[in-house]
């Protein structure tokens, strides 16, 4: 049997792309059999990765995620669906926060077919960027962001897409009951807020992930979140794709 690759080239604070690419490709030649993934700053070797021969998801990864960075977040990116899937048993909406161009909360939708679903996406974002702001501005972030970002759900009207500084814009808009809860803002303060107006809302074996909790980068965000699930009983699983995982 044949075992799939997956080589992305897409790694993150590499201090000579040229010379790290040619050590990466000298390493993995010497790899016997398949199942080697690179990219994300995640390299495995020998691995079933299951996720590539999930047709109905891969065919929503090549519609959706149209970067060669996109491309490259595909293990976080079947994470994401495996735990929205397991959302569709529990009772709820969906919430991410935040969505930036709404390219993870896309696939997800193809992938459950969630215009068919009794639920409703919330997806929060501020889509604009101005320097005084806590966390770094996107490539794509702009005043016609939101609009875009709309017209990218228009075909389904169980999605919400809002503007707005999260936490305060839960106050405005969010549901009491959640399924799935993706928190992606790149800013502890943010996603401490995020988890005081929501995690309570969770049902029980609800998935939370947090998508920089394991990420060097995002440092501060394990340092303010491992001592507020520690206070509620809850240990964060951190993963290999740098996701955090919690079942409520
Ligand atoms: C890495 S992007 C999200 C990517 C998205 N989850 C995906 O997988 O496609 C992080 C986003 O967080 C947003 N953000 C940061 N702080 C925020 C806040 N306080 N309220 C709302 N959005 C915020 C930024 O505008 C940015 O677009």
């Amino acid at each position: 049997m044949e075992f799939p690759n997956y080589l992305s080239g897409v790694f993150f604070a590499i201090k000579d792309e040229q010379v790290f690419g040619q050590g990466m490709r000298q390493a993995l030649q010497q790899v016997r059999h398949g199942g080697i993934f690179a990219g994300d700053n995640l390299v495995t070797m020998s691995k079933n990765l299951g996720f590539l021969q999930d047709e109905k998801f891969m065919a929503a990864v090549r519609k959706h995620a149209t970067s060669d960075t996109e491309r490259g977040l595909v293990w976080r990116q079947a994470v994401v669906a495996w735990a929205a899937r397991e959302g569709l048993r529990r009772e709820g909406d969906f919430v991410e926060c935040a969505c930036y161009k709404g390219t993870t909360a896309r696939i997800i939708c193809d992938y459950v077919d969630f215009g068919t679903l009794d639920k409703r996406y919330y997806l929060y974002d501020l889509f604009e960027h101005d320097p005084a702001m806590p966390h770094h501005a996107m490539t794509e972030h702009s005043k016609e962001l939101f609009g875009k970002t709309q017209a990218r759900f228009a075909d389904l009207p169980n999605v919400t897409v809002t503007q707005g500084a999260v936490p305060d814009v839960l106050h405005d808009v969010a549901p009491e009951k959640i399924a799935f809860l993706h928190i992606d803002l790149n800013n502890a303060a943010a996603e401490i807020g995020a988890l005081d107006l929501l995690f309570d809302r969770m049902s029980p074996g609800a998935i939370l992930l947090l998508d920089d909790y394991g990420w060097i980068f995002y440092h501060e965000q394990k340092k303010a979140e491992d001592p507020w699930f520690a206070k509620r009983g809850y240990q964060v699983l951190e993963l290999p794709t740098g996701q955090g995982l919690v079942i409520k």
